[in-house]
């Protein structure tokens, strides 16, 4: 007789558990938060696929949070649930900025600051522009067609390309590498996590590559380029070199793909707000912060107690990880009235969480906020309207919050 091997215990579903991925994939997420929101907004979750850990859920306590940032490290643990385990194979630690803490990420952040200032994104918005204009010429109207690809992850790639001096035509191995380098559902699985770790290593010999042509040359307006003659480059070494850059790349990528694809999704959804919007398009640059909040690229970024504390009454022990839940904290009530709905005039959309808050607070959100301006503008040139055909295909992670697929046909309104 066949001996039956072992059942793992299976653990009961834990409903306020927002750490699983299938709230993402089937766009059910809102119910639990809501829950935590008005209930228990600094939570304690006992079990779950990615351990212990406290959901922060709405805005105050996140605020309290980012404004203590030697109190909760971006360092200890990094900046998702998924935990790095030590000695795991297919676990190396990139050195990236965001995942340090003071003093060295003020040194590294100050590398790559210069290519985000006003002025760099005034010298950028003109190739932004023409881009942009040549996706949209691009598309056949009344055709369908997936907006993810042949629109977000075009442009978005294409910025980075340039943002870069990456080889144009090889450009879509950013786009790869960024898909594998920001799926934490990977951690999960040893086989997966070996995978991701090789192309993290191709991706790293392919910048050292760049790198090696561009060291001991004169200046060129590219973040390489930058980076090799920046005064703070000094305190840094080859592999933080290279983690900053895997960092700048998946930084730059799924974000603003998604609120691309947010802009065609949500408007679509709002059809009375897509409507104002069109008659009056000095409104879209509010639009794009609310897309921004209403979206939410990046779902959480998880925080580590570095000493025993209280946040909101509950007792948190050092060594606790805390995941800030951004896309929960922009649909609180509290703060943002109406917060399920996009509404292109609210009047405080900018006080979006999107880009965190802090001395992490992203470094390219002015570079985010023109391109999908951009974007934005030159549809209305076109009286170009999104019309969605279907529900979208969903990234199913409680980190990466974004579409893989969205089937649309555009039309002139
Ligand atoms: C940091 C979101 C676009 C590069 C962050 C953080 C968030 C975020 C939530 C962490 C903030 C914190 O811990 O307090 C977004 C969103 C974007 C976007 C929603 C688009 C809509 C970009 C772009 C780039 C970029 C275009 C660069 C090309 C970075 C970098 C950091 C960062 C380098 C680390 C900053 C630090 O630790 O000091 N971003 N980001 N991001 N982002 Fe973005």
């Amino acid at each position: 007789m066949a001996t039956l091997a072992p059942v793992a215990p299976v653990r009961a579903v834990d409903p306020l558990d927002v750490s699983r991925p299938e709230l993402y994939r089937d766009d059910v997420w809102q119910a639990p938060f809501r829950e935590l929101r008005a209930t228990a907004p600094v939570h304690r979750v006992e079990h779950s696929d990615f351990g212990p850990y406290w959901s922060i859920s709405s805005y105050k306590p996140i605020i309290t949070v980012e404004s203590l940032p030697d109190l909760y490290s971006s360092q200890a643990g990094g900046i998702t649930l998924a935990d790095f385990i030590e000695n795991n194979p297919g676990d190396v630690r990139m050195p990236m900025f965001i995942a340090m803490d003071r003093p060295k990420h003020t040194g590294q952040r100050r590398t790559v600051a210069p290519a985000f200032t006003p002025s760099e994104m005034v010298r950028m918005s003109d190739n932004i522009r023409t881009r942009t204009s040549e996706i949209l010429d691009s598309l056949d109207w009344n055709t369908p067609f997936d907006w993810v690809d042949k629109v977000s992850v075009e442009l978005t790639t294409q910025m980075l390309a340039i943002l870069f001096d990456f080889p144009w035509e090889e450009r879509r191995k950013l786009t790869f590498w960024s898909d594998w380098a920001g799926d934490i559902e990977l951690a999960k699985n040893d086989e997966l996590r070996l995978e991701r770790l090789k192309h993290m290593y191709e991706c790293g010999a392919y910048f050292q590559n760049l790198w090696n042509a561009k060291v001991g040359k004169d200046p060129t307006p590219d973040l390489i380029s930058m980076m090799i003659h920046s005064d703070a480059m000094a305190e840094m070494d080859q592999m933080e070199f290279l983690g900053n850059l895997i960092l700048l790349i998946v930084g730059g990528n799924d974000t603003t793909r998604n609120t691309m694809s947010a802009v065609a999704y949500g408007l679509d959804l709002f059809p009375d707000q897509r409507a104002k919007l069109e008659a009056n398009p000095s409104l879209i640059h509010n639009t794009v912060q609310e897309v921004i909040r209403w979206q939410t690229p990046l779902a959480h970024m998880r925080r580590t107690a570095t000493a025993d504390t209280e946040l909101e009454g509950q007792q948190i022990k050092a060594g606790d990880k805390l995941a800030l839940w951004y896309l929960s904290a922009n649909r609180d009530e509290s703060v943002f009235e109406n917060a399920d709905q996009i509404i292109v005039d609210r009047a405080n959309a900018r006080r979006h969480l999107a880009f965190g808050h802090g001395i992490h607070r992203c470094v390219g959100a002015r570079l985010a906020e023109l391109q999908v301006s951009v974007l934005l503008e030159e549809m209305a040139k076109r009286r170009m309207r999104v019309n969605v055909l279907g529900e979208p295909e969903r990234v199913a992670a409680c980190f990466v919050h974004g579409y893989r697929k969205l089937p649309v046909e555009i039309s002139r309104y």
